[in-house]
């Protein structure tokens, strides 16, 4: 059990600066994932905290101690990377125990630590097996009982299921939430996958360049992101923009002129003060609707492209590229897909630096 507490944090190779000044603040039991663009220094963050990089600046609070200038292993934290090289000569049982013969741990405490280790990640009729004899899922969860072993205050996973198919990450991810229910140890993890970030959080931190975006629970960020980098991360196929510009608002409306003239009035109060300034409209591909809405939009449909349960219909809304999430089954006349509906409430409006517009759902 854990809490961390990382004050504004930097890290540089050489002259180039790659983590830029992090503050966060984890709470004990929490499970925390980052994500964001390759390059962006999710891996570099979550090695600062381990121990393995060293900090350029800043501070690393491991619960309530400063812990810059500690070792890994004085640290008690634990990390699984994506690669899991297990010892391919011990069999399941060596390799999980491997961490507590370093440590000089006697016999009977590691076979019961084994044991008990192996019972949680349902490993324990594969004890005497050797990596080879073992399917991907099975050699992860081993990897992930070599540290568990170790009773860590704080688990640092580094994209631990980026090498497995899609099956046995799905098997994987249910694992991992059962694992953190169980232990209700501190987590860290590092996805690329959204599915997992979404179904795994409890707080999402979404990295960029070095420093954080936005932090909160999935859906928080989901539904209120704080610019337009955080809507369009999160979210399969993206959130759609439409370049606009304010013409007009009052408590009750917002009128807007979309890239080609058109104008379009949503029942949605702005600061007039943003008036004359250019914006983006974000609505989430499943919040269009072929038919009516609070508004509609003009479309020009492409392509219909059907996935089985749902399908997406690709297409132009004033020059900007869209997609409508679409659940019924049937085809679409392009003809009769000239506009799509929206709910107002649905919508989000950043401004010309895509920072999030406050806005307030007219009465009328
Ligand atoms: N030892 C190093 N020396 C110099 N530059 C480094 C070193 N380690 C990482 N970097 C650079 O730091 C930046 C962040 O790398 P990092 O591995 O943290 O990214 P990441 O967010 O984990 O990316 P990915 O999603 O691809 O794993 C990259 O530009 C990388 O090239
Ligand atoms: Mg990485």
């Amino acid at each position: 059990m854990a809490t961390l507490k990382l004050n504004n944090l930097r890290k540089s190779f050489g002259s180039v600066d790659i983590i830029k000044g992090v503050d966060l603040e984890i709470e004990d039991g929490e499970f925390i994932v980052f994500i964001g663009p390759s390059g962006c220094g999710k891996s570099t963050l979550l090695r600062m905290v381990s121990g393995l990089e060293e900090v350029t600046s800043g501070d690393i609070w491991l619960d309530g101690e400063r812990v810059n200038d500690h070792t890994p292993f004085e640290r008690g934290v634990a990390m699984v990377f994506q690669s899991y090289a297990l010892y391919p000569h011990m069999t399941v049982a060596q390799n999980m125990g491997f961490p507590l013969k370093m440590a000089d741990a006697s016999a009977d405490e590691i076979e019961r630590k084994v044991r008990s280790t192996a019972e949680i990640l349902q490993l324990g009729h594969l004890l005497d097996r050797r990596p080879d004899q073992l399917s991907g899922g099975q050699k992860q969860r081993v990897a992930m009982g070599r540290t568990i072993v170790r009773d860590p205050k704080l688990f640092l996973f580094d994209e631990p299921l980026s090498n497995l198919d899609a099956d046995l990450r799905i098997e994987m991810r249910v694992e991992i939430e059962k694992l953190h229910k169980r232990l209700a140890s501190t987590m860290i993890y590092v996805t690329h996958d959204q599915v997992e970030a979404m179904t795994l959080a409890d707080r999402i931190v979404v990295l960029k360049d070095g420093l954080i975006e936005q932090i909160g629970a999935p859906l928080d960020l989901y539904e209120r992101p704080a610019n337009t980098f955080v809507a369009s991360f999160l979210g399969a196929p993206k959130i759609n923009f439409l370049d606009a510009t304010l013409l007009d608002s009052d408590v009750n409306s917002s009128k807007l002129a979309l890239s080609d003239g058109s104008q379009i009035a949503l029942p949605i109060a702005v600061d007039p003060s943003s008036q004359g300034q250019s914006m983006k409209i974000g609505i989430r591909p499943e919040d269009l609707v072929l038919g009516e809405g609070d508004f509609t939009v003009p479309f020009q449909m492409e392509l219909h492209e059907r996935l089985g349960p749902t399908s997406y219909l690709h297409g132009l809304c004033a020059g900007n590229p869209i997609i409508a999430e679409h659940r019924r089954r049937g085809n679409v006349d392009p003809e009769e897909a000239r506009s799509l509906g929206v709910d107002a409430a649905q919508v989000h409006l950043f401004d010309d630096a895509g920072v999030s517009v406050k806005m307030t759902l007219g009465a009328a």
